[in-house]
């Protein structure tokens, strides 16, 4: 404390040579002039007034608040990096459709023309024939469509989304620039000759890639 804030006169209960009391709301009683200590020890004693005490502690308080509400806003700020992830397959009927030869892949990693394009095209599907009844394949599109990462908001989908050409129509995501950066550590030659398979069998890789979590 500057000695400048040092009170001039000690509240009551307080003998010369204990801790002064702050709180400029505390009656000051009339000490004549010789009797004021020219220092007030700094040392915090038990002779403390109880209303001094409470003030401290009101004090120490006021200053833990900010760090308080910031403890309690903090989940929410976290809620926001989960920019970093796509949303997950929430529909049942494309789960079962898609998520049978390879991981059902998140709508977010292509925009919707792609997801109409690859829904069109089942029956050469990557050399692979997708059988879908007519009803099933509509249900689903529309939930790729709906969830295609033009449409959606997020970091990493629009990241993607960044890279895919205003006319282009991409089928795979693993062909985005935006994958290819962030697999260039990656041999995807060594994943074809592993028991990966595959660079789009991303579980082997990704433990929470059905949860569209990819940094780890
Ligand atoms: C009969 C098996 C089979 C089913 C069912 C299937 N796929 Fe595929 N899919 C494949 C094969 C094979 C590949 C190519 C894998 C590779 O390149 O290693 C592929 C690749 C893909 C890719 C490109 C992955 C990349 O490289 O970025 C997308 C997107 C895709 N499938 C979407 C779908 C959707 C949507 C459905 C559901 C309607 C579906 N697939 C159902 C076999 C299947
Ligand atoms: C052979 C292993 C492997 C496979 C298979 C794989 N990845 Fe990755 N992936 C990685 C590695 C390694 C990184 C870099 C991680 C890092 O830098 O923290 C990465 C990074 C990523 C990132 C960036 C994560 C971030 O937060 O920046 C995304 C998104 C991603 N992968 C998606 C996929 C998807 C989708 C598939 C399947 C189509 C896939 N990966 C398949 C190994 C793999």
């Amino acid at each position: 404390m500057p000695l400048d804030r040092v009170p001039t006169v000690l509240p009551v209960g307080l003998r010369p040579g204990l801790p002064a009391c702050r709180h400029p709301d505390i009656p000051a009683p009339h000490i004549p002039a010789p009797h004021i200590p020219a220092i007030v020890p700094l040392a915090a004693g038990p002779h403390l007034t109880f209303r001094c005490m409470v003030m401290s502690y009101v004090r120490v308080l006021r200053l833990l608040l900010p760090a308080a509400l910031l403890l309690l806003l903090l989940p929410v700020a976290s809620a926001h990096a989960d920019d970093d992830r796509v949303p997950p397959v929430r529909d049942r009927a494309t789960r079962a459709a898609c998520g049978s030869c390879h991981m059902a892949f998140q709508p977010g990693f292509l925009p919707a023309r792609s997801w109409e394009a690859i829904m069109a095209s089942l029956d050469n599907h990557f050399g692979a024939r997708v059988a879908l009844p007519e009803g099933e394949r509509e249900a689903v599109t529309r939930y790729l469509v709906q969830n295609a990462g033009d449409r959606i908001s997020g970091e990493l989908a629009s990241a993607f989304m960044a890279r895919v050409h205003p006319r282009g129509t991409p089928r795979r995501l693993t062909e985005n620039p935006e994958f290819i950066h962030e697999h260039r550590k990656t041999s995807w030659y060594e994943v074809g000759n592993s028991a990966i398979g595959s660079i789009v069998n991303c579980r082997a890789c990704h433990r929470k890639a059905e949860k569209g979590r990819y940094d780890d």
